[in-house]
C-alpha cells in the first residue's frame, strides 16, 4: 500500500519532508486519490481570517475514493462487519461491492425526498449501517451530514437541527443498547416539536421494529424509500473545498460549536493516518469501537478505514453486555487485528479482572490504540500486558474534533512508547508549545500551551453560522497558530505527554462537555440561582463532574435535590453531562470583578483541601470554609 511508512528512520525522513516541503509531501500523497481534476494549488493558507484550502479547485467525490475505485481491485472483500448488539444475533456483512449498492440506494431516496447538494441532514441513530450508509449516501450527493450521538436529549438535539438548518432527520425507531431499549424516534419527536421548521421529512430506519408515533406527510420508512431506489447514482461533483460534514462539539462557552470539515484535505488526511498510526495491511481486520456519533467515528470508522480499501469492524453494542468479555469475544470472533479504544472503557473493564480477557484467544491483535483522554500508566499496562499479551505495540492517539484527524501518537510498532505518552507528532504536524503571552517555548524538558503553527489538510474550516467564532476560539488567542486548549509537555527526547484542558472544558469519559454548557442546563431547576461546574479525577472516567450550586431555597433533601438537578440536566444535554456530585452552597468564591474562582472549586472537588493558595483577593473569603466542610466525597 501507498504512502506506509515501515521503520522510525523512515518516520523521521517523512516527517522532515513534510515540513521542509509540505506542498509536494501532501501533493504526492494526494495523487493516490481519485479526482475528477486535480488541484491547481496544494496549499493557500491565512490563519489570521483563518482561511485555509487544501487542493485547490481539485474536483472529487469522497464515496467514489471510499467505494468505486474499489470495485475494480476489491469487489469481494468485506468493507464492513457488523455486529450487534446480542451476540446470538445474526452478524451483518457488506462487501465493497455490496456497500456501493447500498449507498448509491440510499442516496437515491434521498435525492427522491428532495435532498440536494449543500443541504444539511441530521442523523439521529444507534451503531447500525444504516448510519454509516446514510452518511455515505450524504456524501454521494454532496449533502452536507451533522450526526448527533444518540445519547443528547431532545433539547440537545434540537439545538443542532436548528443550528444547521437541517431539511430532513435520519433515525432507527428504538435503539438496543446493552439491556437497554432505548425509543429513538421519540426523542426526535420531541426535538421536532420545539420549532424545528426547517426540518421536511423524517426517515425512519426500523431497527427493532416496535410500534412508534407517526406523523402522517413527515415521517417515512427508510426500506420503504431506499429498497426500491435504482442502484445507480453518478457521484456528485464536489471542489475540494466543498462541505463534507459538520459535528457538534463544546466549547469553554455555552454553546456547541458546529466543526466543519471538507472534502479533499479531510480525505487525504484521515486515510493517509489511519494507514500509518495502524500500520494497516491488507487482508487486515480492523475495529474502533467509537461510536459514529464523535469525530473518532467518523474518521477511523467510516472515511479512513474505507478510503484505505479496509475491513472495518462495527459494533452496536457496549463493552459489558452481556458480560464483561464482550470486546474480547468480538475480538475472537472476527479476528480483529487492530483494535481502538478508549481509556474510560479500558478502565472499567480492567476491574474487572483478567478472568474475562483471558477465555479468548487474542492472538490476531497486532496493533492497540487509545484515544479520547490520557491513558493513565495503570491502564496502559494492562492493556498491555493482559490484553496485548506484552506483544502488541499501543498507539495513544491525540486529536480532537477540530483536527479531523490523528495528529501526535506513534506509528504502530515502529515509534518508541512511553506510557501516558501519545509521541511524536505525524508527518505535515508541525506542533509548538507556548508560554501564556505566545511566545514559544525551545527545547526539550518544557511544558506549555500545544499549539499548531502549520495547516494540516483535515484541519477544521470554519464553525458552522459563525466564522468569527472559529477565529477568537481557536486562531485569536496566539497570532498565527491553531491553539488547541490542551496543555502537554515535551520530554528530554521531543515526545508529548498532553497533560488535559487549560479552559473549562471537561473531559467525561472521552466525551468532552463544557462547564458553562453543564451549568446552564444546571440553571434550568426552578430552585438554582447560580451553578459552578468542575472536573474532579474520577477512576473510571478520568474525570467527573461536581457541581456547586446555590439555591433559592434552604434544601432539605439534598439527595431528592440532586435527582432533580440530574434530571434537568439529562433533558437539557443528556445523560452523559449528569454531575455526579452535586453540594448546596449559599455562595460561590468570587473575586472583585464577579468572576469565580474555579481553582479553589477544583481543589474542593478534588478532596485537596490542604492548600487552597491565596484567598485574600475573594469578595468573600468566608464561603471557603463552609464549601470545605459541606464538600460531597
Ligand atoms: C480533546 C478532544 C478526537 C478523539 C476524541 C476526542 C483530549 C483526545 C487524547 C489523548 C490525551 C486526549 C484532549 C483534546 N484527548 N485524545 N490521546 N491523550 N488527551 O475528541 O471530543 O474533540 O476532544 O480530548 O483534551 O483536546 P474531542
Amino acid at each position: 500500500m501507498t504512502h506506509r511508512i515501515n521503520s522510525f528512520d523512515e518516520y523521521k525522513e517523512q516527517y522532515e519532508k513534510s515540513v521542509t516541503n509540505p506542498e509536494s509531501f501532501w501533493a504526492e500523497v494526494a495523487e493516490t486519490f481519485s479526482w475528477y481534476k486535480k488541484w491547481d494549488q496544494v496549499l493557500e493558507w491565512d490563519f489570521r481570517k483563518p482561511a485555509v484550502k487544501w487542493f485547490k479547485n481539485a474536483k472529487l467525490n469522497i464515496t467514489e475514493n471510499c467505494l468505486d475505485r474499489h470495485l475494480e481491485t476489491r469487489p469481494d472483500q468485506t468493507a464492513i462487519i457488523f455486529e450487534p448488539n446480542d451476540p446470538e444475533a445474526p452478524v451483518q456483512k457488506f462487501t465493497y461491492r455490496e456497500l456501493h449498492l447500498a449507498v448509491c440506494r440510499a442516496a437515491n431516496a434521498l435525492k427522491a425526498n428532495g435532498i440536494k447538494k449543500g443541504d444539511r441532514v441530521c442523523f439521529y441513530m444507534p451503531m447500525v449501517p444504516e448510519l454509516a450508509i446514510g452518511v455515505l449516501a450524504c456524501a454521494r450527493i454532496g449533502a452536507v451530514h451533522s450526526v448527533v450521538f444518540a445519547g443528547f436529549s431532545a433539547q440537545a438535539l434540537a439545538d443542532r437541527i436548528k443550528d444547521a438548518s437541517c431539511k430532513m432527520v435520519i433515525c432507527s425507531d428504538f435503539n438496543n443498547r446493552g439491556a437497554k431499549h432505548i425509543p429513538v424516534k421519540n426523542v426526535v419527536d420531541d426535538a421536532l416539536k420545539m420549532d424545528c421548521d426547517s426540518i421536511e421529512t423524517v426517515l425512519v430506519h426500523r431497527n427493532t421494529g416496535d410500534g412508534i408515533e407517526w406523523t402522517e406527510g413527515r415521517d417515512k420508512w427508510w426500506h420503504e424509500e431506499v429498497d426500491p431506489q435504482s442502484g445507480d447514482c453518478p457521484a456528485e461533483v464536489m471542489d475540494a473545498e466543498d462541505m463534507l460534514f459538520i459535528l457538534y462539539t463544546s466549547g469553554s462557552t455555552g454553546k456547541p460549536k458546529g466543526v466543519v470539515h471538507t472534502c479533499g484535505g479531510y480525505m487525504v488526511y484521515t486515510t493517509y493516518s489511519f494507514k500509518n498510526v495502524f500500520q494497516y495491511r491488507e487482508g487486515d481486520v480492523y475495529w474502533c469501537t467509537a461510536d459514529i456519533g464523535w469525530i473518532t467515528g467518523h474518521s477511523y470508522i467510516v472515511y479512513g478505514p474505507l478510503a484505505a480499501g479496509a475491513t472495518t469492524v462495527m459494533f452496536e453494542g457496549v463493552p459489558t453486555y452481556p458480560h464483561a468479555g464482550r470486546f474480547w469475544e468480538v475480538v475472537e470472533k472476527h479476528k480483529v487485528n487492530q483494535f481502538y479504544t478508549a481509556p474510560t472503557a479500558i478502565r472499567a473493564l480492567m476491574a474487572f479482572g483478567d478472568e474475562p480477557v483471558k477465555k479468548y484467544d487474542l492472538t490476531s491483535l497486532r496493533i492497540l490504540g487509545s484515544v479520547g483522554e490520557p491513558i493513565n500508566e495503570e491502564a496502559w499496562n494492562w492493556y498491555h500486558e493482559t490484553v496485548g499479551n506484552k506483544g502488541c505495540p499501543i498507539v495513544d492517539t491525540w486529536w480532537q474534533t477540530e483536527t479531523g484527524g490523528i495528529m501526535i501518537s506513534g506509528l504502530g510498532g515502529l515509534s518508541p512508547m512511553k506510557p501516558a505518552h501519545a509521541g511524536y507528532p505525524l508527518p505535515g504536524v508541525q506542533l509548538c508549545l507556548v508560554d501564556n503571552e505566545g511566545v514559544e517555548i525551545e527545547g526539550n524538558d518544557v511544558e506549555g500551551l500545544l499549539c499548531v503553527k502549520f495547516p494540516w489538510p483535515s484541519i477544521l474550516r470554519t464553525t458552522y453560522g459563525d466564522h468569527e467564532r472559529c477565529r477568537t476560539t481557536y486562531f485569536a488567542m496566539f497570532e498565527d497558530k491553531y491553539f488547541t486548549g490542551d496543555g502537554a509537555r515535551r520530554d528530554e527526547n521531543g515526545m508529548y505527554r498532553i497533560i488535559g484542558r487549560v479552559d473549562d472544558v471537561l473531559n467525561v469519559s472521552g466525551h468532552r462537555m463544557g462547564t458553562a454548557e453543564v451549568e446552564n442546563a444546571i440553571n434550568e431547576h426552578p430552585k438554582v440561582v447560580e451553578s459552578a461546574v468542575v472536573g474532579y479525577p474520577h477512576d473510571i472516567k478520568g474525570q467527573g463532574i461536581y457541581a456547586y450550586v446555590i439555591t433559592t431555597e434552604e434544601v432539605s433533601d439534598e439527595d431528592a435535590f440532586a435527582k432533580e438537578v440530574r434530571d434537568v440536566v439529562t433533558r437539557e444535554i443528556g445523560p452523559i453531562a449528569k454531575p455526579d456530585r452535586i453540594q448546596v452552597v449559599s455562595g460561590l468564591p468570587k473575586t472583585r470583578s464577579g468572576k469565580i474562582m474555579r481553582r479553589i472549586l477544583r481543589k474542593v472537588a478534588s478532596g485537596d483541601t490542604s492548600n487552597l493558595g491565596d484567598t485574600s483577593t475573594l469578595l468573600n473569603p468566608e464561603i471557603v470554609e463552609e464549601i470545605k466542610s459541606g464538600a460531597k466525597q
